[in-house]
């Protein structure tokens, strides 16, 4: 198998199973920002609510922007009472709207839902680059999940509508990027080549890093991905197979999040009982092929242009 790695601009090629570091983001032990007080008062444009700095930070309470009286978010989505352990709606935020380092989770199904839980908590679902953060408090998390806990996020994910987010644009090339969290965020300086990349970052990084379930991306894609990825998926029958709903098919979704689970197909760090007819997927295509449909996902999966 080809793939990319990108590092100091050169580009290699490797046989064994391997993940490219900038699909994985991670912030910078060494360039930590001067910690924000605390204290200080934090508010979004649209938003009613005033929240403090440490809001933002808190892991078991999710931060609601939004909130609607007529459709309480459920009380273990929004806080979670055990001291340390991170509530459902901090990573994915409140209504699933997700973000590019975790998954959306508004509209999937139910079942599917519960399916996937299951997967982490076993360990048959991880990501295909050990040790990622993200994906391992995932699996943290649900292990200290109730199954009826589970089961009330489940119903109220599947509930919430699913707007993507993310404009995907064909370019050969990128605004330079760091590590913002677990995403990349764009940074000054003069565009380098996308070179095989995926580059998605958030249209504000303010909006993004107040947890607003508003805030857009733009995802960078390699020139022709989009029709490269489209002339895939008829061959593969992407659509026909994931017509039925059964699972977490969903078109605009974060091309990251997605790459990343065909890479964990490919790799077998998804291996939980229904992840076999992927896995066979995902064995037919090269890193290019899974980044072109990434895009054309992303983009919306439409089956003509
Ligand atoms: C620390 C952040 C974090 C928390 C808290 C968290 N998740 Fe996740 N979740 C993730 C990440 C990251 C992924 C993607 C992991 C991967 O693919 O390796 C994920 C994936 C999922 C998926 C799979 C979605 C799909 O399309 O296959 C489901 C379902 C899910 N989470 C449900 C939950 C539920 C329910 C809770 C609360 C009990 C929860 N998560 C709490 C980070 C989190
Ligand atoms: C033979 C049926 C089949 C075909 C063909 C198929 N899929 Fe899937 N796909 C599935 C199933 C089943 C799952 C759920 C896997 C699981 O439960 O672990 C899935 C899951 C996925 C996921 C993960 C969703 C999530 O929420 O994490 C993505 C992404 C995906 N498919 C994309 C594709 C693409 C792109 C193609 C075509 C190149 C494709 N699938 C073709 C059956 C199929």
């Amino acid at each position: 198998m080809k793939i990319l790695l990108i590092g100091a601009a050169v580009a290699a090629t490797v046989t064994a199973f391997e993940t490219p570091a900038w699909l994985y983001p991670a912030p910078s032990t060494e360039r930590r920002p001067p910690a924000a007080d605390p204290e200080a008062t934090v508010t979004l444009p649209g938003s009613r609510v005033t929240l403090k700095e440490r809001d933002l930070r808190t892991p078991e309470r999710a931060v609601d922007w939004f909130p609607d009286p007529a459709q309480p978010v459920p009380a273990f989505i929004r806080e979670n009472a055990q001291p340390g352990q991170y509530a459902c709606g901090f990573c994915h935020l409140p209504h699933g709207d997700g973000r590019p380092e975790n998954a959306s989770l508004a509209g999937l199904p139910e079942e599917y839902i519960i399916d996937q839980t299951e997967a982490f908590r076993s360990g048959a679902r991880t990501a295909a680059r050990a040790g990622w953060f993200p994906s391992t408090a995932m699996r943290t998390t649900i292990q200290h999940a109730s199954a009826d806990d589970v089961a009330t996020a489940a119903r109220w994910f599947s509930r919430q509508p699913f707007t993507s987010r993310v404009k995907v644009v064909e370019s050969a090339t990128v605004p330079p990027t760091a590590p913002l969290g677990f995403i990349l965020a764009a940074q000054p300086g003069p565009r380098e080549p996308i070179a095989g990349r995926i580059i998605e970052v958030p249209d504000d990084p303010h909006a993004f890093e107040k947890r607003d379930p508003r805030a857009t991306f733009t995802a960078w894609v390699p020139p022709g991905s989009i029709a490269k990825g489209r002339a895939i998926a008829a061959e593969l029958g992407c659509i026909e197979c994931h017509a039925e709903q059964m699972n977490g098919w969903g078109p605009g979704r974060s091309p990251s999040y997605i790459l990343r689970q065909l890479l964990a197909f490919k790799s077998r760090a998804r291996a939980d009982d229904g992840a076999e007819p992927m896995q066979a997927v995902a064995d037919q295509l090269d890193f290019d092929q899974m980044v072109a449909v990434a895009a054309w996902m992303a983009d919306g999966a439409k089956a003509k242009p």
